[in-house]
């Protein structure tokens, strides 16, 4: 998704801009540029594809100059990806500079009117409108803050801004509406940017902007108002993330250092919450006592999330006996669905900022319901604007495809299910004293999963042709085989899809042919006979099998073609274990297809846009 960066301090803007977008390359990207300012006025270099080809660009033709200056990373929404549709944005006069995340819904009625008054437009884009409408505001009443409002009067949308403007040489201004933005603030400068990693090697001192929020940047202090051009008084956000926690560490790609990373983000995720034998979620207010007056739990997500939620929802269902409703984002919230006060929405998001969830999280406070955010971002919006928040501690997740989030995930909603079940009288203490002992064993058994990745290797090599790869399970096993599918596809580009096992023969049965990949998650004991005759129908139909099964089973004999090895859990956990394999053979498949699974095509690692 689009990033901003910006920069204005002693130094000279250029190679600062560069590098805080090289940081946000991980978010997924077409076109890139920078402008900076002088007195000698705006210079502008923006081009599509990837940041080196803008490299290069600076090293052939000189660095602009200029000690301030804003970035973009751009992911085509509005206008193909091109050069003129990159960011930044000029108006027509060269007076302004805009770089722009999110969407402006108004911008062809904007511009029209800007038309009628003669003003020409070099893009497609819905950004332009801004740079436009803002030079002619700041001719008129050559404030900078006066026309930034009056501008942002006229946006309907979700957006993020940085600006350079001509007339103002020494400032350098940022807005936020429904798109993220945080000010950085050091000694030797200060700093704008969409996202924190952009910032971690300068400062980790942040204002974050909050809804309708405008920040006046100046090389020594900011300043930040409201909407309606009031001074706001900001606190000052410490990051503890480390620059290290968002760099490579060695490892070839982000994707494989999050998977590897794991084991430490269970620990990360439970030590806090387990003590003295019990789960303590009173952080985001979920005592006993509120926990045991819940009827209804409604779980809202995307992507990965959603299916975090899938496992979540069996889990508060079966332990707490809670009806749980469950739904993607972007369906939930146009549906008109049925919310109660009593009701308890539960969102989860890795970054806190996808735009879907977070309109689900506003929809569900205006129906009066309470909502608790399991979120990996603190200070993100979602986090700000749910009413509790429980913290996946996983450290910044960089990779596109999500992995160590979604464990930290399904740990956070199995200890809500576990304390509401217990709640509820609906746990005897050897149960709930069993699963505590067994969640604290997971750590070490995903290590032990990744101890080796020899046996996904292989298996990527001799299945990272094939045209359909399909995974299969029942219960648990089905919505962690969504989650393996999901991964597949988004960085090898295979395609995949998860079935429910008994609903092959309903239909997908009919594509299975010789030699075509089926992998079956296969931990969930109750159901277990069952997939068993599924895998066999689709041997029968010349499937090659591969299993995903505990170590100690034996129930796979003969049945599967392969075996991928999970240490044995309570069946509950399994999800938590059974996914390392499936995210390792994905990597190796984009690996051995020669796709870089850090930056698949046409994804965004934040989706910040409907
Ligand atoms: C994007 C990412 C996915 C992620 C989904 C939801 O599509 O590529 O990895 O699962 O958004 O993001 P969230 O930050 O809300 O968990």
């Amino acid at each position: 998704m689009c990033g901003i960066v910006g920069y204005i301090g002693p130094e000279g803007a250029a190679p600062i801009l560069m590098d805080e977008l090289s940081r946000l390359e991980y978010r997924g990207y077409d076109s890139a540029g920078i402008v900076t300012l002088d007195g000698d006025g705006l210079h502008l270099v923006k081009t599509r594809g990837k940041l080196q080809v803008l490299r290069d660009r600076l090293a052939r033709d000189g660095e602009p100059k200029g000690n301030l200056g804003i970035g973009h990373t751009r992911w085509a929404t509005h206008g193909a990806p091109s050069d003129v549709n990159a960011h930044p944005h000029l108006d027509d006069q060269g007076r302004v500079a805009v770089v722009h995340n999110g969407i402006i819904e108004n911008y062809q009625s904007l511009r029209r009117e800007l038309e009628k008054e003669g003003c020409v437009f070099r893009s497609q884009t819905d950004s332009e409108v801004v740079s436009q409408l803002l030079a002619r505001r700041l001719e008129k009443c050559g404030d900078l803050l006066e026309a930034l409002t009056s501008t942002m009067g006229r946006l309907r949308g979700a957006y993020a801004l940085g600006v350079v403007a001509k007339a103002c040489p020494g400032t350098l201004a940022a807005a936020r509406k429904g798109s993220p933005l945080v000010v950085g603030l050091s000694d030797h400068g200060n700093y704008i940017a969409s996202d924190i990693p952009a910032l971690l090697p300068y400062t980790r001192k942040v204002y974050l902007l909050d809804e309708g929020e405008i920040a006046l940047v100046y090389a020594d202090h900011v300043e930040v108002y409201s909407e309606w051009g009031e001074p706001v008084e900001k606190k000052v956000y410490e990051v503890t993330w480390s620059v290290d926690a968002a760099e490579r560490g060695g490892y070839k790609h982000f994707m494989l250092k999050e998977i590897f990373e794991q084991p430490r983000a269970i620990r990360d995720t439970l030590n806090p919450r387990l003590r003295d034998g019990r789960i303590h979620l009173e952080e985001a207010g979920l005592t006993d006592e509120y926990l045991a007056q819940v009827k209804r739990v409604v779980l809202i997500a995307c992507g990965t999330a959603s299916h975090a939620s899938l496992v979540g929802r069996a889990a508060i269902e079966q332990l707490a006996r809670v009806p749980v409703e469950w739904d993607v984002a972007s369906e939930f919230r146009y549906r008109d669905p049925i919310l109660s006060p009593d009701d308890l929405l539960v969102v989860v998001s890795q970054s806190g900022e996808t735009a879907d969830t977070l309109a689900a999280l506003r929809l569900a406070k205006e129906n009066g319901c309470k909502v608790l955010a399991i979120t990996n971002v603190v200070g993100s919006t979602i986090a700000r604007e749910a009413d509790r928040v429980l913290y996946t501690w996983a450290g910044p997740e960089i990779a596109v495809a999500s992995t160590k989030a979604y464990l930290t995930q399904l740990l956070c909603l199995y200890l809500v299910a576990i304390e509401m079940a217990s709640a509820k009288g609906r746990l005897d203490a050897a149960t709930y004293d069993r699963y505590i002992r067994e969640l604290q064993t997971l750590s070490d058994k995903a290590q032990t999963v990744l101890t080796s990745t020899t046996a996904e290797q292989e298996l990527a090599k001799r299945f990272c042709h094939s045209r359909d790869i399909f995974f299969i399970g029942r219960g648990l096993d089905y919505a962690a085989a969504m989650e393996a599918s999901l991964k597949l596809k988004e960085i090898s580009y295979i395609h995949s899809e998860a079935m429910a096992s008994g609903e092959l023969k309903h239909g997908t049965i009919a594509l299975i042919e010789d030699g075509v990949p089926v992998v079956a998650l296969s931990t969930q004991g109750a159901v277990a006979e069952k997939l068993h005759s599924n895998i066999r129908a689709v041997k029968a139909r010349g499937a090659v099998v591969v299993c995903i099964a505990y170590g100690d089973s034996s129930v796979e004999d003969g049945v599967a073609d392969y075996v991928l090895y999970i240490p044995r859990t309570d069946d509950l956990f399994a999800p938590l274990l059974s996914i390392i394999p499936a995210q390792l053979f994905a990597y190796y498949c984009a690996i051995e297809r020669g796709y870089d699974p850090d930056k698949p095509r046409n994804l965004a690692k934040s989706v910040t846009v409907e």
